[in-house]
């Protein structure tokens, strides 16, 4: 497939999109999302969005609002100015209020500071041998349904996996619980779609309810018995902050460890089944890349640029500005369009071609202050599980088509059946 790369002139009509966007999300979208990031390109830059504010689809412009500090996450008090302040007070949609990724500054620096970098060289190099460990173990279980069946499903086997072992055993969560935590996971991401309706917002509801007796539980049990881990590490250091007052304590852990649990989950799932299908869908391409492991990390880099496992963030304008040659009045929101950015042909030629070598830029994890707090961590997990993946099933190859679920915000990968 090669770019069309035609940039036209921004439109003004605001249901111009309204088609794309349901493509976007339907079967046919979720297969082949390239072509609807070309055609929104192609209505311009800055496209206007049915609900009042914009999408931007070109990589420089994504990236100065995603850097810029005029540009701000739409908080609890940009949702209270909202002329329907309701409709952001569902418990579903509220639970990610307090959230990092919904922190403007001072709030979001005073947190940020306080986490430091979570995943630092040394603390990478410390988790290393229990992810190889854990990819040995779920590498074990697909050689075995290979074996037997012919065919395995690596999402479910592999792909939804590694995430969960790797931050469970990293907050020291039983792995019994992990079942029960990516099923919550998925259902309460409905409420962070573009517009939930509302029987999404109602599953989304339910799971909220049970994601946070789990993780309130957790806490409660982790505080009984503190330890030598990342948690009790951040219980004493929280009920230390807010000495006196247990319940902001108890607040700020609980959004913590349920927001890095999640965010955790469904995107690193995403990047590790699209690293196997992008790379074994070519059995020269895997051989090649046998071949040369060194590249294991660019072929992971080439993956996070051609198809980022969330479509879109959102940004409001903090004053009355003007987005090339579009004013943007303060306080409306403007979604950016990872993909759509990614595939940006001034940005990355020929971007619809996977190209392992190409050294192409991308802004999957986000940018400035709000930058992916665990890249490094999911770097290191599809780094890993390459490099075992390779190795072990030299002849391992997609029987068809991953199948996604139907999602505008996070793409989920619910199945990828490979054989031998
Ligand atoms: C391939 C996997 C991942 C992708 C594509 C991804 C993507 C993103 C994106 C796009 C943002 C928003 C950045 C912005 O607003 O500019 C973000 C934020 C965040 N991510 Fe990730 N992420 C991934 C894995 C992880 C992992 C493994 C963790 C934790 C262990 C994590 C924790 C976070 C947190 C805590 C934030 C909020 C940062 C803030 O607002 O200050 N992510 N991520």
């Amino acid at each position: 497939m090669t770019a069309v790369g035609v940039i036209r002139g921004t439109t003004t009509d605001r249901r111009a999109v309204i088609p794309l966007l349901r493509r976007l999300r339907s079967a046919e979208g979720q297969a082949d999302p390239f072509t609807v990031w070309d055609e929104l390109r192609a209505l311009g830059e800055v496209v206007p969005a049915p609900w009042g504010g914009y999408f931007v689809t070109g990589f420089d412009l994504c990236n100065q609002i995603l850097r810029g500090r005029d540009w701000l996450v739409p908080d609890f008090a940009w949702q209270e100015r909202r002329p329907d302040p309701a409709r952001w007070r569902h418990p579903a949609t509220r639970e990610m209020t307090r959230t990092l990724s919904r922190l403007n500054p001072p709030e979001h620096t005073l947190a940020r500071r306080a986490l430091g970098n979570l995943f630092d060289r040394g603390t990478l190099d410390a988790m290393r041998p229990r992810i190889e460990d854990h990819v040995t173990r779920l590498l074990d279980r697909l050689e075995l349904q290979l074996r037997t069946l012919g065919e395995a499903d690596f999402a479910g086997t592999v792909g939804d996996q590694l995430p969960v072992h790797t931050i469970g055993q990293w907050l020291a969560v039983p792995a019994e619980h992990y079942p029960h935590i990516l099923d919550f996971t998925h259902r309460q991401v409905h409420a962070q779609e573009l517009i939930p309706t509302s029987s999404e917002l109602a599953i989304s509801a339910q799971a909220t309810v049970e994601m946070r007796a789990f993780f309130t539980g957790l806490l409660a049990d982790r505080r009984r018995h503190l330890g030598d881990d990342v948690l009790s590490d951040w219980i004493r250091y929280w009920d230390a902050h807010y000495a006196g007052d247990r319940a902001a304590a108890d607040r700020m852990l609980y959004d913590l460890t349920m927001f890095i649990t999640i965010a955790s989950l469904e995107t690193t799932a995403t990047l590790l089944t699209n690293a196997v299908w992008l790379v074994t869908q070519d059995p020269v391409r895997a051989d090649w890349l046998r071949r040369h492991p060194e590249h294991i990390d660019d072929a992971v880099d080439e993956t996070l640029r051609y198809d980022p496992p969330i479509h879109l963030n959102t940004r409001f304008a903090a004053e009355d500005t003007v987005l090339a040659g579009v004013p943007v009045p303060r306080d409306t929101t403007v979604h950016v369009l990872y993909g759509a950015a990614n595939h940006d042909p001034r940005r990355n030629p020929d971007p619809h071609v996977f190209d392992i070598r190409r050294k192409g830029a991308h802004l999957t994890f986000g940018g400035g202050v709000h930058y992916c707090l665990g890249s490094g961590l999911a770097r290191l997990e599809a780094r890993l599980l390459l490099t075992q993946l390779l190795e072990r099933f030299p002849t391992l190859r997609p029987v068809a088509a991953p199948s996604y679920a139907s999602r505008m915000v996070f793409r989920r990968i619910t199945s990828l059946k490979v054989t031998t």
